[in-house]
């Protein structure tokens, strides 16, 4: 009885004008693989749940898009959210969901903007921890190996392997300052929160009502009355990681398993860059585009009819529904602030 949960209401900004509030990077084939990331999401899910049993959680402006992308997941299954209130909320509510149909149920909650290059492995990773937390009261994190001090991403301090692959978690550490991100990197156990979270519906609701008891009573106000509406959005905004994971953590419930299955955030042009097929001269384009003296540039054009480029080094050119940018690849911060003008 395993379940799925995908977290989709983020707007990803950063990738103007591929992404924009009315169509979010999740929704848009950003691999030009002719599958959206929400899309790949679910296919590397494939053989471990029926379509049945998955669930999606977004903003309400999103539901038809879900819908559409994903015809086969159950209607009432795709939450919608009348704000965005960050995803203690999201998965509190997708969790009580799944509570009242499955109450003995395993899940797993997973993001719908990552990238896995090893489908495959992904599978058996996660195969692996819903068998440990079906018979566990655990939280499972799948950790990834650092490549950088990210500050933008929650590590796990590993120590002893407990069951199989999966490990102690001695402390979670949600966006470090840029020293602490360095000092886990030389320190070598620490691992990159992927998350994704493996547990079971006891555990997670249970560690809810602990941590964050004023979460769980408005799930069970909204449970009980389905005043969506009206509760959802005075819910206290903050992540899983601040209100759970860390605290759980220091409780000595949180494990990881770590994985190397091609993970990618994919949380910038940067990132995407990395994941496209490049040519001789290291440019990864989407699109119908031809590239003439240019290098190490990054360009999607998924809608555009055709696109010439010539003698640009280390650009981002994009074009969507009419909307254009052409911006260097190391000014890509300022992107958030162009787009808003
Ligand atoms: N439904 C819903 N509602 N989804 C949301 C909301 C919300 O209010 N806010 C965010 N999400 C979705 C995003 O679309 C994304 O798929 C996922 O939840 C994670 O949210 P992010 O906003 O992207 O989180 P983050 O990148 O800052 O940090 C998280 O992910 C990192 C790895 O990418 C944390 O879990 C970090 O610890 C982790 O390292
Ligand atoms: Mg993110």
């Amino acid at each position: 009885n395993t379940h799925i949960v995908i977290m989709a209401g983020g707007v990803g900004s950063r990738f103007w004008p591929l992404s924009t509030p009315e169509l979010p990077k999740q929704f848009i084939d950003i691999l030009g693989c002719g599958r959206t990331l929400i899309q790949l999401t679910v296919d590397r899910f494939k053989g471990i749940c029926s379509m049945q049993n998955f669930w999606v959680v977004t903003n309400a402006k999103y539901v038809d898009i879900v819908k559409q992308q994903l015809p086969d997941i159950p209607a009432d299954h795709i939450l919608a959210e009348p704000a965005a209130r960050n995803t203690a909320p999201c998965i509190a509510w997708a969790c009580w969901s799944i509570k009242q149909v499955d109450p003995t149920a395993n899940v797993v909650v997973t993001p719908a903007d990552a990238v896995v290059m090893n489908p495959e492995e992904f599978r058996r990773v996660i195969t692996n921890a819903l068998a440990f937390t079906a018979k566990k009261n655990a939280i499972v994190t799948i950790g990834i190996k650092p490549s950088r001090p990210e500050t933008g991403y929650g590590y796990v301090e590993t120590s002893a392997v407990v069951d199989n692959e999966i490990c102690v978690v001695n402390a979670f550490k949600e966006k470090p300052d840029h020293d602490t991100a360095e000092k886990y990197l030389q320190a070598g156990n620490f691992l990159w929160n992927a998350g994704i979270f493996v547990w079971n519906i006891e555990t997670i609701t249970n560690c809810i009502t602990k941590y964050k008891p004023n979460i769980a009573a408005d799930m069970e106000i909204i449970t009980t009355t389905g005043d969506v509406a009206n509760i959802f959005p005075q819910c206290e905004k903050i992540s899983i990681d601040f209100a759970v994971m860390e605290p759980a953590a220091a409780d000595e419930l949180v494990y990881t398993h770590p994985a190397d299955f091609g993970w990618s955030d994919l949380g910038n042009w940067a990132s995407l860059h990395d994941k496209l097929q490049k040519d001789d001269n290291n440019n990864g384009a989407v699109g119908n585009v031809k590239l003439y003296e240019c290098n190490n540039c990054v360009v999607h054009a998924e809608d555009a009819k055709k696109v010439v480029l010539q003698g640009l080094d280390g650009y981002i050119f994009s074009e969507k529904n009419g909307q254009i940018l052409l911006c260097k690849r190391s000014e890509e911060q300022r992107i958030r602030e162009f787009s808003a003008e």
